[in-house]
C-alpha cells in the first residue's frame, strides 16, 4: 500500500515505552520509512562522550553516524539526553527530521517531540506510554539479553531520572500532544501493542 503523498505517523513516548518496537512494525505493515530519532540524540551524546562540543557535534552530525553499533549502552542514554536539552542541538536536527517526516511515500518517527515539535500536522499521532516500573523491566531484560549485567535498581533510576530530564526541560519537552491517541503498554504483551498502534493507523487511513 504504497503511497506518493506525505503521510506521517508520529509516535512519542518516554524510554522503553515500546515506540520503537511500535514504529517498525507500524513501518513495515505500511511500507512506510522509520526513523527512531533518538539515535540522532545518542549519535551526538556518542560524539559528546568523546569529546566534541555537542552543537558542533550535532551541526556536523551525517546519517551514517547512525548506523554505529555503539549507540544503544546505557552510557550514550545519558548523554544523549544530556545535549537533548539543549536548544541548538534540537535547533540543528530539525530540518532533517521535518524532511524525513514528509518524504515521498510516507514515514513513522518515533521519539519525544515528533507529535508537538517536528511534525504537529502528522497525519497519525501517537504517545506510547508505560509505568516506570514496566518500562525499566524491559530495560533490564533488553540489556541482559545485549550481555550487560545492570542491576535492576540502576536501571529504574536511570529511567526516572531520563523522564524527570526529558520532561521537565525548557525546550520541546515530553509531553503529549493535545491530539494523539494515547497508548498504555503497562498490561499490554508487545503483540497487543502492536496490533493497536496497527488498528490505529488503518483507522486513519479509511481502511477500517
Ligand atoms: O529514544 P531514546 O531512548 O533512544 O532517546 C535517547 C534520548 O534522546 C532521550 O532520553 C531524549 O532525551 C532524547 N530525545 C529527544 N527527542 C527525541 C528523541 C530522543 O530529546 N525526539
Amino acid at each position: 500500500m504504497q503511497t506518493t503523498q506525505p503521510f506521517t505517523v508520529a509516535i512519542d513516548g518516554p524510554a522503553a515505552a515500546g515506540k520503537g518496537t511500535i514504529g517498525r512494525a507500524v513501518a513495515v505493515r505500511f511500507g512506510l520509512a522509520h526513523l527512531d530519532t533518538g539515535l540522532l540524540y545518542r549519535a551526538v551524546g556518542a560524539q559528546v562522550l568523546l569529546g566534541a562540543e555537542p552543537i558542533a557535534a550535532a551541526q556536523a552530525l551525517q546519517a551514517s553516524a547512525l548506523e554505529r553499533d555503539d549507540l544503544r549502552t546505557a552510557d550514550v542514554a545519558e548523554a544523549a539526553s544530556k545535549v537533548a536539552v539543549i536548544p541548538e542541538v534540537r535547533a540543528a536536527l530539525l530540518d532533517f527530521q521535518r524532511a524525513f517526516a514528509r518524504r515521498a511515500g510516507g514515514a513513522v518517527l518515533d521519539g519525544r517531540d515528533i507529535c508537538t515539535v517536528i511534525c504537529p500536522q502528522a497525519e497519525v499521532k501517537m504517545f506510547v506510554t508505560a509505568t516506570p516500573e514496566v518500562r525499566a523491566e524491559r530495560r533490564f531484560v533488553e540489556l541482559t539479553r545485549r550481555g550487560h549485567a545492570p542491576a535492576e535498581e540502576d536501571v529504574l533510576a536511570d529511567v526516572k531520572a531520563r523522564d524527570e530530564r526529558d520532561s521537565q526541560r525548557a525546550a520541546a519537552p515530553l509531553k503529549p500532544a493535545t491530539d494523539a491517541h494515547i497508548l498504555d503498554t503497562s498490561e499490554m504483551g508487545i503483540d497487543a501493542a502492536v496490533a493497536a498502534a496497527i488498528a490505529i493507523v488503518e483507522k486513519a487511513r479509511g481502511l477500517s
